[in-house]
């Protein structure tokens, strides 16, 4: 089944919706694989964000990501990497339409509280980088 990484990134988890976020994932009835709240270090906000890395945003990036606890998961259901981005909203929470997470939440491109994969090789990698093998669940779930 299709797996995509999902990250309430430090302002989400500062403006508490840690709960709020993972409530939109369950009752869309997507089935939560892996979860924990952590520290990313800058090896590891660099590596994620290695795509990024000629841009100027980069050094703002990868020091807003590593200011603070995030909360990373790892989703599981049909078209979930897809799915998911519907229900985070565009990048830049003032293009976001409303009902989405950014769209709700967010007012800045950089603070813009989630990060989810946009792909199914990113999926991958991200899911990698973030969580080794034994912190990945599989069990059954009623719909
Ligand atoms: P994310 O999905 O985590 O992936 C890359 C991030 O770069 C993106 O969300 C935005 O938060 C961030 N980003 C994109 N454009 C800009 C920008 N112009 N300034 C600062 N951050 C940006």
């Amino acid at each position: 089944m299709e797996k995509t990484f999902l990250m309430v990134k430090p302002d989400g988890v500062q403006r508490n919706l840690i709960g709020e976020i993972v409530k939109r994932f369950e009752t869309k009835g997507y089935k939560l694989a892996g979860a924990k709240l952590m520290q990313v270090s800058n090896q590891l906000a660099e590596t994620h964000y290695n795509e990024h890395k000629d841009r100027p945003f980069f050094g703002e990036l990868v020091d807003f990501i590593t200011s603070g606890p995030v909360f990373a998961m790892v989703w599981e259901g049909e078209n979930v990497i897809a799915t998911a981005r519907k229900i985070m909203g565009k990048t830049n929470p003032l293009e976001a339409d409303p009902s989405t997470i950014r769209g709700d939440f967010g007012i800045s491109v950089g603070k813009n509280i989630i990060h989810g994969s946009d792909s199914s090789e990113s999926a991958e990698r991200e899911i990698s980088l973030f969580f080794s093998e034994n912190e990945i669940v599989s069990y059954e779930k009623q719909a």
